[in-house]
């Protein structure tokens, strides 16, 4: 269960250095968008050397319909990153591909079959929100669904995707939101995209615990600054895991109750499920 996932430009050899100790979750190296064109031959030389004996250690590739693409992975499986983020896609076929990919080099650098996950930036592309119900069991790798707006304001031609306020545009909410609600569909990790203003730390915070409110299981970051205010976001506080357990309790005490009164409020099994989710989330992150 990773909360931060920290992105790391692959060029730095002195940020990919840092991002080890910055108690980030997983790290992502990036080859695509922070990463100048002519740089990217050697950014691949130094993320296959940096991911060698690593763990959780991702590789952002370039759109998977590139050249580019093919030289990130060949470049980068042979020492066994945790898994891939792929960019922009156009729908879940693109993940799939991948997907067959990943089969072909596994095998040439004799890796385990499948061990290789697929987490998708799902939302980049305009038209790819209209099918995102096709990550639904698309492949075994995937692992989460992702979500990112600036591909898809500039995209789309927006002049701003938020508000003065900071916070998003509707466009973008829907964007958001629909990457929510497919990667629950698909049964994988939602994760919450990045926080810009990487020197707003209260305001990181509010998001980041917006997003756990709203279903997310971890978020992007790009700064070390910020892994550690994303982690104590996504950890249940003492209080929920409190009344979550008082409810999973209330119901094994009743069994064949669908619904029980705890402290005046009504209780039935939606609260089951989302309290039997958070003492299981507990469980999870205790045991790291
Ligand atoms: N991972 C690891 N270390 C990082 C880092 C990151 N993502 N971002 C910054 N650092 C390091 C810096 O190298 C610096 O260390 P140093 O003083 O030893 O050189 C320290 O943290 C403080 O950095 P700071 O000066 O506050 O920021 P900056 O101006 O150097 O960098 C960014 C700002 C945005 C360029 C940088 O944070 C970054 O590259 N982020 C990731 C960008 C990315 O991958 N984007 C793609 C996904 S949207
Ligand atoms: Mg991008």
């Amino acid at each position: 269960m990773n909360r931060s996932y920290l992105f790391v430009p692959a060029d730095s050899e002195r940020k990919m250095a840092k991002a080890i100790d910055t108690g980030a979750d997983a790290i992502i190296l990036d080859l695509e968008d922070s990463v100048a064109a002519a740089a990217r031959p050697a950014a691949r030389d130094i993320a296959r050397e940096y991911l060698a004996g690593k763990q959780n250690v991702w590789v952002r590739i370039n759109p998977i319909d590139t050249e580019d693409a093919s030289a990130d992975l060949e470049a980068v499986m042979p020492s066994a990153p945790a898994g891939i983020f792929l960019p922009k896609p156009r729908n879940a076929d693109d993940a799939v591909l991948l997907a067959t990919r990943l089969d072909e080099l596994e095998a040439a650098n004799e890796l385990v079959a499948g061990q290789t996950g697929i987490i998708a930036i799902c939302t980049e592309q305009p038209g790819a929100l209209f099918s995102l119900h096709g990550y639904v069991a698309a492949t075994p790798r995937l692992a989460g669904l992702a979500w990112g707006a600036e591909d898809l304001s500039a995209a789309v031609g927006a002049t701003s995707n938020r508000a003065a306020d900071g916070s998003w545009l509707p466009p973008y909410e829907l964007a958001r939101s629909l990457c929510l609600f497919a990667a629950a569909a698909a049964e994988v990790a939602a994760i919450d995209t990045v926080y810009t203003d990487f020197r707003d730390n209260e305001g990181l915070a509010r998001y980041a615990g917006n997003a756990r409110r709203d279903g997310f299981s971890g978020m992007l970051a790009i700064h070390p600054g910020q892994v550690e205010v994303i982690n104590q976001a996504f950890v249940p506080t003492q209080a929920e895991l409190e009344w979550a357990t008082r409810i999973v309790d209330a119901f094994a005490e009743t069994p064949g109750a669908g619904t029980i009164g705890l402290d005046s409020r009504m209780i039935d099994r939606p609260h089951l499920v989302q309290a039997k989710r958070i003492v299981e989330l507990a469980r999870r992150l205790a045991d790291k």
